[in-house]
């Protein structure tokens, strides 16, 4: 079995995470004959400043023939954020379907999270944003610009299909964990799409009597998840609800630089696509201080994807033991480690595994 991965480090720090998880995944495929192939695709905000386009017009074409997409992080100066995003990261996301983005947070031994007593309250959560709809859309525009009466209108697009099909997935993950689920919600104040929202989400709900449904204002969920976040088993949200709560969840338990993610298709029909939750850090890149723990838990995910299931513990059991050393932490989980460090750190467990 052959198992083929398109590698795009992008921008920044992104192609420093990348060079650790091909370091890793060559490990591990030499260790357990994976199959694994991994083409590498340059792009990036330096293709667009140089093409004028981040990826050639056949890109998600080429990107269709793979089993997964592993994604550094996209965004340089000289690029406007929405267009890095818009012509790259999103544009995956939705030819994919890869309606579910699934973003574990826990806590590691090792890690200081930021919380007082939070030694005695282990973090453990899985938000599930929805990756397809909602927020992010581009229906809308910009009126009178530069008038006084300039306006800027931004629609959200909800649908029947797309919010039953994340609740489902939610419930679905639930079930196998702590049965409960948090619906992000804010229906006092958007009064169409949220009631929507929460009409569709106690839908599905009642179809699996055995998962408790939990519904929460945003605001209200995220200063809960600040004061107590050892309470939340899944967090069922939005696009722009999912994506703040999730910086959130993971700045709590310690760093942003661990957080990883899955853009899923649960269909399989297309390549999922996995990615750590920061971006291209441009305060620290080219120094050699980037966690790559968010990357190599992103590969976990995508091993777990492709049925690697055994590979993937393996490497998430020598991430965990390289977290628990202070010599092979980085700066932004209180080490001096740097990337380079880390990754070797890890080669090192997983060959004395
Ligand atoms: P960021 O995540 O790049 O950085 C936020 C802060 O966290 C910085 O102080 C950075 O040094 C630190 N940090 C992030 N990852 C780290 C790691 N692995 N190790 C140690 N420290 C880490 O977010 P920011 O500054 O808002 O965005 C920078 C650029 O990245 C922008 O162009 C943005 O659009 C892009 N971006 C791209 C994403 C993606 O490709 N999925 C996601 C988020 C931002
Ligand atoms: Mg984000």
């Amino acid at each position: 079995k052959t198992r083929r991965i398109a590698l795009i480090p992008g921008d920044g720090i992104g192609v420093e995470v990348a060079t650790s998880a091909r370091a890793v995944l060559a490990a591990l495929d030499a260790r357990h004959d994976l199959g694994i192939r991994i083409d590498e695709f340059d792009w990036s905000c330096q293709r667009y400043l140089d093409t004028g386009a981040l990826m050639p017009p056949d890109g998600l074409e080429t990107l269709r023939q793979y089993d997964a997409v592993l994604l550094g992080a996209v965004g340089w100066a000289g690029v406007p954020d929405h267009v890095s995003l818009w012509g790259l990261l999103i544009p995956i996301r939705r030819a994919f379907s890869q309606y579910v983005n699934l973003r574990p947070v826990r806590s590691f031994a090792g890690v200081t999270s930021p919380l007082a007593d939070a030694d005695n309250r282990p973090i453990d959560l899985v938000i599930v944003r929805e990756n397809n709809e909602g927020e992010y859309s581009e229906v809308g525009g910009r009126f009178g610009r530069g008038g006084p009466g300039e306006t800027a209108i931004q629609e959200a697009v909800f649908t029947r299909r797309g919010i039953s099909r994340i609740a489902d997935y939610a419930l679905e993950l639930a079930s196998g964990r702590d049965r409960r689920v948090t619906s992000a919600t804010k229906s006092n104040g958007l009064v169409h799409s949220m009631p929507f929202w929460d009409e569709v989400v106690r839908e599905r709900a009642d179809l699996r009597p055995e998962v408790e449904l939990v519904e929460e204002h945003v605001d209200a969920l995220a200063a809960k998840l600040v004061l107590r976040p050892e309470s939340f088993d899944v967090i069922v949200a939005s696009n722009l609800f999912g994506d703040i709560l999730s910086d959130l969840a993971a700045a709590v338990t310690g760093s942003i630089g661990i957080a990883p993610s899955a853009n899923l298709d649960p269909t399989g029909e297309n390549p999922s696509m996995f990615e750590p939750v920061h971006g291209s850090a441009p305060d620290i890149a080219g120094k050699g201080l980037a966690n790559p723990v968010g990357m190599l838990w992103s590969v976990v995910l995508m091993l777990e994807h492709l049925d690697a299931g055994e590979p993937a513990a393996r490497l998430m059991d020598a991430i965990e033991a390289s977290l628990r050393d202070p010599a092979t932490r980085t700066a932004d989980v209180g080490g001096t480690a740097s990337t380079e460090q880390v990754t070797a750190a890890v080669l090192d467990l997983l060959a004395a595994d």
